[in-house]
């Protein structure tokens, strides 16, 4: 028996019965997911963060299928095609259909190693077909354009997508990083299924505009960076600053930045005593808030171990109260 519930026209739940969570439909598709799933930057993404090692990446990717994390999120960016390498050894493992697939792809590699976007159709299409033999699988579930390039008509470039999408090669379109004038362009033939882009607590405000234009036309929003890539653990206070590795892409977000370093931390330190009310972690707490959020889909908070996985996994058994999640909202309005 199914249940359907629709909160907002974004955040459509589908309860099954003996699932002990909701389900949210993607965008307008047949597809449902569990409200958390995974962020791989740090699987595999050793041109974004130093140290990584390859087969506790593996690990978190199994230890998240089987705790229930339908939603993999990976892309080329990510150690330029590594890190769909180490998803596909472990999806040979696994049953593929379990798992919600979302991969990325606009960047172009010169021999000269310089990085250029690209949105034409042919290259899509190539990028499509090269991340299908990385992940070793004969579909995607989600393709996204990681990032719009300043020449190709957005719509022309899904277009692309919907092509491959009827020819079965994935199941829904997404677009990531795009304005809203852009998300507009792109969707004008009805064709985009999601959106990823930045959002969290710290940088809410940023996408109203373009939460309410996807709201309207049934498009699920993907929020990247959930915890600031970080800062809203609860892993930090102003004795215990953060302090990155170089090549750490951290090193360049805004938020980091010195000038506004402690009063972000010293911001999200006013999370613990919400947290310490549930007996839960602030990492916890911050995941529970997007769970509530009716106008976010699902999240794909990042992880680089399995411990930090599985604490995230216990997001889902805080019930925040009505009070906590606007008492969390306006600290960081
Ligand atoms: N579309 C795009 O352009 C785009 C851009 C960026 C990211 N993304 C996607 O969004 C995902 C999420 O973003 P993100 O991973 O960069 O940032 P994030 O989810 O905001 O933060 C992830 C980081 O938080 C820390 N963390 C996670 N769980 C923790 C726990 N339980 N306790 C303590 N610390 C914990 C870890 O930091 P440490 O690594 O320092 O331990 C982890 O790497 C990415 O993995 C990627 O799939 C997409």
């Amino acid at each position: 028996m199914t249940r359907f519930a629709i909160f907002s026209t974004m955040k459509i739940i589908c309860k099954e019965a003996g699932d002990h969570l909701d389900k949210i439909q993607i965008g307008q598709t047949d597809m449902y997911v569990n409200p958390l799933g995974l962020g791989t930057n740090k699987i595999g993404g050793y041109n974004l963060f130093p140290n990584l090692d390859d087969e506790t990446g593996k690990k978190v990717v199994q230890t998240a299928i089987d705790h229930d994390v339908e939603m993999i999120d990976t892309a080329f960016m990510y150690g330029l095609g590594h890190s769909e390498e180490l998803i596909g050894e472990v999806f040979q493992q696994n049953d593929r259909h379990k798992v919600i697939l979302a991969t990325k792809g606009a960047q172009q590699v010169s021999a000269d190693g310089t990085v250029t976007l690209n949105n034409t159709p042919d290259f899509l299409t190539k990028s499509v077909d090269e991340s299908l033999k990385r992940l070793q699988t004969d579909y995607l579930d989600i393709f996204y354009i990681h990032f719009p390039d300043k020449d190709t008509p957005k719509a022309e470039a899904v277009g692309a997508l919907q092509r491959l999408k009827e020819a079965g090669k994935l199941r829904a379109i997404g677009i990531s990083n795009f304005t809203l004038a852009q998300v507009k362009e792109a969707n004008v033939d009805g064709y985009v299924d999601l959106v990823e882009n930045q959002y969290n607590l710290f940088q809410q405000n940023a996408m109203t505009d373009v939460v309410s234009y996807l709201n309207e036309q049934h498009i699920s929003f993907v929020p990247y960076e959930p915890f600031a890539a970080s800062l809203l653990t609860g892993r930090y206070s102003l004795d215990n600053l953060p302090h990155f590795e170089e090549g750490d892409y951290r090193l360049n977000i805004d938020l980091y930045n010195p000038d506004q370093l402690k009063d972000n931390v010293a911001k999200a330190d006013q999370l613990k005593p919400i947290a310490s009310k549930y007996d839960a972690t602030v990492a916890q707490i911050v995941l529970a808030w997007y769970v509530k959020n009716p106008q976010i889909g699902p999240i794909i908070p990042g992880a680089r171990t399995p411990e930090q996985l599985l604490a995230n996994v216990q997001c889902e058994k805080i019930q925040l109260s009505d009070a906590d999640y606007e008492l969390i909202a306006k600290l960081f309005a």
